[in-house]
């Protein structure tokens, strides 16, 4: 199970990456307008910034929604760095893009997946990732992991596993982390803090205070 980073925030990222267990980053624009980024070249400077704090994918999304805009914006941020990965929003045009990347050898992350078929689409155009919005469906009473759990099992059925991973996106909290992992996601993009409550145990907090106490007698 890989575990990126869903921030903008540099001081979060160098925090997560100090733990050593940080696969990678996404980002899409309303996290980055979060950060008050603003212009292009802020904004690829903040993502090479990314790109040398944690080694592995970022995703850095496009911001065009039509086709040609898309080709250009996803060529330039591929170029920043070998680590960028073209976000694409799962519409016809971002289809249509993911596909040219694909042929370009530029990899893609398909964005804004609420279904199976839209998570087909994407793979067989020849996205790397594709990202279902697990907690956006839970805001909406749908269930997000359950759509993690039924791209996975297409993936398996037709081949997509083989090209194409599934990262769950729109992580509220650690509970959402271990359900996904339980139906086999690739990847878990997570604020840093339901990463770090995969480490809460009160009994692993009470033995250690118990070991602490007992070390005492050894010194
Ligand atoms: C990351 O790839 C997605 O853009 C992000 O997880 C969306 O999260 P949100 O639904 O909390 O905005």
């Amino acid at each position: 199970m890989k575990f990126f980073l869903d921030t903008a925030n540099l001081e979060q990222i160098r925090e997560g990456a100090a733990l050593g267990i940080i696969d990678g980053v996404t980002t899409n624009p309303s996290l980055m307008a979060k950060e008050g980024i603003e212009g292009r070249k802020a904004v690829e400077a903040h993502y090479r910034e990314i790109c040398e704090i944690v080694d592995g994918d970022v995703s850095a999304e496009v911001l065009s929604t039509d086709y040609d805009g898309m080709i250009a914006e996803g060529t330039a941020l591929a170029a920043l760095h070998p680590n960028i990965v073209v976000k694409v929003p799962c519409t016809e045009a971002g289809i249509r893009a993911i596909k040219y990347f694909a042929d370009h050898h530029i990899r893609t992350n398909c964005t804004l997946i609420f279904t199976v078929g839209q998570a087909v689409l994407a793979a067989k155009a020849g996205a790397s990732y594709v990202s279902p919005f697990v907690g956006r469906l839970d805001d909406i009473s749908e269930d997000g992991v359950a759509l993690v759990g039924d791209i996975v099992e297409t993936f398996q059925t037709y081949g997509y596993d083989k090209t194409c991973e599934v990262l769950a996106a729109s992580i509220r909290h650690t509970r959402h982390i271990i359900e996904c992992m339980e139906v086999g996601a690739d990847v878990a993009t997570c604020p840093l803090k339901a990463i770090l409550g995969l480490l809460q145990h009160p009994l692993t907090d009470k033995g250690l205070a118990q070991f602490v106490r007992d070390s005492e007698k050894l010194r």
